[in-house]
């Protein structure tokens, strides 16, 4: 029986074993890609690859690769379900295809783990008439022979969608064919791709518990697909030949392979336990817990599940450069964190627990990621000081919810109390009234949201200068610095890495300030660096735009940099800088404006980007003053 640190270590071996590099994994914040705020999956730092660019290491790459998928946040809790994962992964860029891939997949599945091949079950891809994608019957032709060689019927069922699925069931079969469901790419569904996006059929491989009994709260009967946690995924083969464009798809130049494993899930099913946090990476978090609390894992499930995944999470966060704020990932991360304390108030836990847990989780991965035993006392230190924070902020708030609340209701005027005086988060309020059974108003968040708007807009007035980006003044210069405040924020990302976030910014008319999380003092070539590429965009002359967007999309699916994580209000303003010609803009970022309207006015009277300051702000954030003389 493997450890989940030595499956890990096993996996990069068998497909070093079949001519792979391993490759480091990526950042948790993504480097190159405006696009979506954390790495999802092992293909994202590999897309240009996918798309044709030749890879330095290779056409057979593996890796494990740390992933966070926020969204899954409030599925969180069962026994499957993290926010925070490794997926193991190998690619092909056009070398090996369907055939060794799935090949592979059964022989590290079967051998080198040795799970049961008799619970094993497949799907493949139904095909796409309109899209005119067929129906990957080579996939299953390949399942077919495996299954026979282990003496199984590889008896195959056509279910098209998952609803068709769970009112046909199991049926017996071993191969099943779904349509959408088998098609991956990174934003989902074939009908849904963005122009220029890679992907293709997949197969995915499932592992059955069968002591899990059907739950019909999901579904009339159980089917690969159903949730109720019979059958698990533990990997998926993609099999990447399409790129999407104005009309329809095309062929990729080659065919690649990409395939994703859960190690924690594929660790599990080692252990013969449909319980992720039974694992190697988990169950010494859990532990630790246990006896912080003096409660146990049984009796305090979901609490404990909770807190071990989202410290997990943080940990990997914050070795990343991360620190909590309320944006972007900082603000994900901060929730990560503020959530995980709020579960152990369940287990009775009100002191300090972050350190002891932080060591914990460092302890399991600092062998395996150096970087992990490098920034162990930070990451220590910037959960401990969040930890403090919250406790705070929680003390107080809490006092007021219960002032706020005497009549037994609580309404969007006293939650916007609770959070503009005492910091309280929104979702608190909302989980603290379900908590104590408190009537919510039916407009809460309506009154919440305009009172929210008048917030911003006196704001916007009165401190002058304070607010994000100086919205105080609307003079020329005050647009200049503003610009520029943008273009450097994007110059500071590029050249020291994702981690950077925002912290805080200010205009005068003499000058602009942008504080941002980042762990140590720049280097003299870094600071040039940052002033040059700043100053080629003005010369560049980007031209400055802005449209209203649904606040969800321009921060999901768009990636627009925003300072305000889900407290904006419904719509936004999002303002991109575009090269000419180019159909994707080089930033995009929420803000009021105003700006200027095109990148070069920067440079009127022949003035130039300059970095006058740059020194420590607090603990991890640096603070840099330019000028534009
Ligand atoms: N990129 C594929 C996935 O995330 C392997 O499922």
């Amino acid at each position: 029986m493997k450890t989940a640190q030595e499956i890990r270590q096993a996996y990069l071996k068998f497909f070093e074993s079949k001519q792979h590099t391993i490759i480091p994994r990526a950042l948790l914040v993504p480097q190159d890609d405006p696009t979506t705020l954390f790495t999802g999956s092992g293909m994202q730092p590999l897309l240009p690859y996918l798309l044709g660019q030749q890879h330095p290491a290779g056409t057979r790459l593996t890796d494990s690769q740390t992933c966070l998928r926020a969204q899954d946040i409030d599925d969180v809790g069962d026994n499957r379900h993290t926010t925070f994962f490794e997926m193991l992964g190998n690619w092909s860029l056009g070398d090996y295809f369907k055939r060794e891939q799935i090949n592979w997949v059964w022989e590290f599945m079967t051998k080198v783990i040795g799970l049961n091949p008799n619970r094993i079950y497949v799907s493949c891809f139904s095909g796409n008439e309109a899209a005119g994608i067929p129906k990957d019957t080579e996939s299953a032709a390949v399942w077919s022979e495996l299954f026979k060689t282990a003496g199984i019927e590889p008896k195959q069922v056509e279910l098209g969608t998952t609803e068709k699925g769970s009112k046909a069931g199991e049926q017996g079969g071993r191969i099943f064919f779904y349509g959408d469901k088998n098609w991956w790419s990174r934003s989902g569904s074939a009908d849904y791709m963005p122009v220029g996006e890679p992907g293709g059929p997949d197969t995915e491989l499932f592992y059955l518990y069968p002591e899990v009994e059907h739950n019909p709260k999901y579904g009339e009967k159980c089917h690969i697909n159903c949730d109720c946690g019979r059958y698990i995924e533990l990997g998926n083969c993609v099999f990447m030949e399409y790129i999407r464009v104005a009309k329809g798809f095309e062929k990729l130049p080659k065919q690649n392979v990409d395939y994703g494993g859960g190690l924690e899930r594929i660790a599990a099913a080692a252990i013969d336990s449909p319980d992720v946090y039974k694992i190697s990476l988990m169950w010494p978090v859990v532990e630790v817990l246990e006896k912080i609390s003096a409660k146990t894992y049984d009796s305090h499930t979901t609490s404990i599940r909770v807190i071990t995944d989202h410290l997990r999470a943080a940990t990997f966060l914050a070795v990343d450069g991360v620190v909590p704020s309320n944006k972007e990932q900082g603000y994900v991360m901060r929730r990560l964190i503020r959530r995980a304390i709020r579960f152990a108030f369940d287990l009775g836990i009100e002191q300090n627990f972050m350190e002891q847990v932080v060591a914990i989780i460092a302890d399991m991965y600092q062998a395996d990621f150096p970087e992990v035993a490098e920034s162990r006392q930070r990451v220590i230190d910037v959960l401990s000081r969040e930890e403090k924070l919250f406790r705070q902020t929680l003390r107080k708030g809490l006092k007021q919810l219960d002032k706020l609340s005497e009549g037994g209701k609580l309404d969007g005027a006293a939650i916007f109390a609770l959070y503009d005086t005492y910091g309280f988060p929104v979702e608190l309020s909302s989980e603290e009234a379900f908590v104590r059974g408190l009537e919510l108003s039916a407009d809460w968040q309506k009154v919440f949201d305009g009172l929210m708007t008048e917030q911003r807009k006196r704001s916007q007035t009165a401190a002058k200068g304070v607010f994000k980006g100086g919205l105080g003044g609307h003079g020329d210069i005050h647009k200049k610095y503003h610009t520029a405040t943008h273009l450097l924020y994007k110059a500071l990302r590029e050249t020291l890495g994702a981690g950077v976030v925002q912290h805080g910014s200010n205009i005068t008319e003499e000058r602009l300030r942008f504080d941002f999380s980042y762990p140590s003092k720049l280097t003299p070539e870094q600071l040039k660096t940052i002033e040059d590429t700043v100053n080629e965009q003005i010369k560049r002359d980007l031209k400055v735009s802005w449209a209203e967007y649904p606040t969800k999309k321009a921060l999901g699916e768009m990636g627009a940099m925003g300072a305000f994580g889900d407290r904006y209000g419904e719509k936004v303003k999002v303002y991109a800088m575009t090269p000419d010609g180019a159909d994707k803009p080089y930033s995009l970022e929420v803000c009021g404006g105003p700006h200027v309207e095109h990148t070069n006015q920067l440079a009127e009277h022949g003035m130039r980007f300059k970095i006058i300051k740059e020194e420590s702000s607090s603990a991890g954030i640096r603070r840099i003053k330019a000028v534009l003389q």
